[in-house]
Formats: C-alpha cells, sequence, structure tokens
C-alpha cells in the first residue's frame, strides 16, 4: 500500500500536466483489440471521466476489428485484409455498422455513464462528421505504400499472397472531409463525444473508414494537442520484439517497405504522420492493455509505448 506521502505525490506529479493540457483537445483512438477484459474497459472509462473532469476535452474514436471479425464469422463470412483495412462488400458493411454503431459504441457510451460521465455516441454520419469517399489503390499507391505487389492478409494472420494491383476493397472510404461542428457543441455541453468510424458519401452512401484513419483527420480537424491510439501490443516493435520509443517521421515508410511496420500497425503510424503534419503536437502510439495506460501516458514524466515525432 502506498503511504499517504505517496499518494499526494502521485497527484501532485499529475499537477503540470493538468495545467499544460487543461482546455486543450486529446484525441484517442479506442482500439477494438484492447476491448476485452471487462476490468480493463472500466478503467478506460475512469481515465476518460477523469480526463473531462479536469478540464482536458476527450474525443473518443473507437476501433472494433476483431468484434467485426467474430459478427461476420457467426454469419459465415469470412474476414479478408488489405493493408490492415477491411476488404469490405456490401453485405458486410451492413454488419460492419450494426456491430460498430448499434454494438461496440453504445457499450462505451454506456459504460462512460455508468462511471459518472455525460458521453454521447455519434457515428460519422451524425452532424456530417466524416464525409467521405470510395478508397481505390491509387490513393494508397500516392502515399507509396503500395508496391508492384500487394500484400492480402487473410483473417487477422497476416498471411501474405501475392494479388494482382486491380483489387477492389468494395466500400472501404477514404475520409474527404470532417466537419467538427458537432463536435464543439457537444464539448461546449460538457459531453464527451465517442465516435463510430462510419463515412458518408456525395449520393449517401455508407463507408467503412478506418479507425485510425479517422482518428488522425478528426485530431487535425480540430487542432488537438494530442493523438493517441490505443491497442494490444506496448507500441511500434522491431522483428526482434523490441519497442521503439521513438520514431521519426522519415523512417516510416522504410519500416513499412520492409514490412517491420504493417497490417493494422499501418494506419496507425500513417494517422499519427497525418495528426503532426497538421499542427497536432504530440502522436503516440500505446499499450490499452495496461491498466490505466491514458493517465500514465498523459499524466506522468515516464512516457510509455511509442511517440511519433516528424
Ligand atoms: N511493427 C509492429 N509493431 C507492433 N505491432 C505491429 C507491427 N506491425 C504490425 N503490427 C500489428 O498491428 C496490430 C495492431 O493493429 P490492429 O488493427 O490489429 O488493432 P487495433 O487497431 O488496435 O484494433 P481495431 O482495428 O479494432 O481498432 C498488432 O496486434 C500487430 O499484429
Ligand atoms: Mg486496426
Amino acid at each position: 500500500m502506498k503511504s499517504l506521502a505517496e499518494k499526494a505525490e502521485v497527484l501532485i506529479e499529475a499537477l503540470p500536466y493538468i495545467q499544460k493540457f487543461r482546455h486543450k483537445t486529446v484525441v484517442i483512438k479506442y482500439g477494438g483489440s484492447t476491448m476485452i477484459k471487462q476490468e480493463l474497459k472500466n478503467a478506460f472509462a475512469q481515465d476518460i471521466i477523469l480526463l473531462k473532469l479536469v478540464g482536458i476535452n476527450p474525443v473518443i474514436v473507437h476501433g472494433g476489428g476483431p468484434q467485426i471479425g467474430d459478427m461476420l464469422k457467426r454469419l459465415g463470412k469470412e474476414s479478408r485484409f488489405f493493408q490492415g483495412l477491411r476488404i469490405t462488400d456490401a453485405e458486410t458493411m451492413d454488419i460492419v455498422e450494426m456491430v460498430l454503431v448499434g454494438q461496440i459504441n453504445k457499450e462505451i457510451v454506456g459504460l462512460i455513464n455508468h462511471f459518472g460521465g455525460r458521453a454521447v455516441g455519434l457515428s460519422g454520419k451524425d452532424g456530417q462528421l466524416i464525409k467521405a469517399d470510395k478508397l481505390n489503390l491509387n490513393h494508397l499507391n500516392s502515399s507509396g505504400a503500395v508496391g508492384e505487389h500487394v500484400r492480402l492478409e487473410e483473417g487477422n494472420n497476416a498471411q501474405a499472397l501475392e494479388i494482382p494491383l486491380d483489387i477492389d476493397l468494395g466500400m472501404v472510404g477514404r475520409i474527404v472531409h470532417i466537419n467538427p461542428e458537432i463536435l464543439s457543441t457537444l464539448e461546449e455541453k460538457g459531453f464527451i463525444p465517442i465516435i463510430a468510424p462510419i463515412g458518408e458519401g456525395e449520393r449517401g452512401e455508407t463507408y467503412n473508414i478506418n479507425a485510425d484513419d479517422a482518428a488522425g483527420e478528426i485530431a487535425a480537424a480540430l487542432k488537438a494537442e494530442k493523438v493517441v491510439l490505443l491497442t494490444d501490443t506496448p507500441g511500434v516493435l522491431t522483428p526482434d520484439g523490441a519497442l521503439l520509443s521513438t520514431l521519426k517521421a522519415d523512417e516510416l515508410q522504410r519500416l513499412i517497405e520492409r514490412g517491420v511496420i504493417s497490417g493494422g500497425m499501418i494506419p496507425k503510424v500513417k494517422a499519427c504522420l497525418r495528426a503532426l503534419e497538421t499542427q497536432v503536437a504530440k502522436a503516440h502510439i500505446i499499450d490499452g492493455r495496461t491498466n490505466h495506460a491514458l493517465l500514465l501516458e498523459i499524466f506522468t514524466e515516464e512516457g510509455i509505448g511509442t511517440q511519433i515525432i516528424l
């Protein structure tokens, strides 16, 4: 047990960070891969409420990869990924939207409210928050991530198949615009927005947006102070499992080409980069499987996970 003096010290250690981040926005991506144990989910909900109560504005974007995968499996459909993006036919899109908006979003909202917070769930369709169009391989190509052949991953095991370049990702969306007005309206009234990464197209069509992308773009649009991506690894790892505690932007592309950064980690590092390039001060990828990881990242001296820098 901590002595009373030690408890006071812990609180005081947080003081400069509270002063620094008060009235600032922190965008938090809550990875579906970390929403497994109830204890962790409770700790996450409490962290968010604490942030809000000390005057920081948390904006949550959540994923749901494993939960969508489970539902598809129950319905007899297989999951296929390309560079961490789920290939999404029309039927899969319906299921993705149901799981993200109907199930996961409401679970997070319910949990935060249960612990005394005031959370409001949104999908990217609400208030036209996320406008999107169809992502094609040229978009990915233009960011240099795709070589002559591309990698297609089956299920969640990144088993690479060589496939031709004309693959259609279906309803995978590319964000074209963020309308952050709904978020500032909620913030003014003291609500915590919880966002499911669904985008709406010009003709009202529905797009599956990678949650890391959404977090990066929303952080950029809000001119957030920080973006923090919670996932199921200690951060960005080398092939022998060592943690890269700082990663420079100009190393990222090379690590992707060499396959060191692959699958679901690709959209994460790209989202961090995007946020930093639009003046978000800091971007971190941290282990959401550690209880209160978010508090440790924001309120203590010792950084955890990987920090991406320009
Ligand atoms: N260099 C790397 N270091 C760490 N993880 C990596 C690396 N390259 C690829 N990965 C993979 O990225 C995964 C994290 O991304 P993933 O999309 O699976 O989870 P998430 O984004 O947290 O959850 P969700 O997609 O549901 O929001 C890790 O579990 C790991 O398998
Ligand atoms: Mg992911």
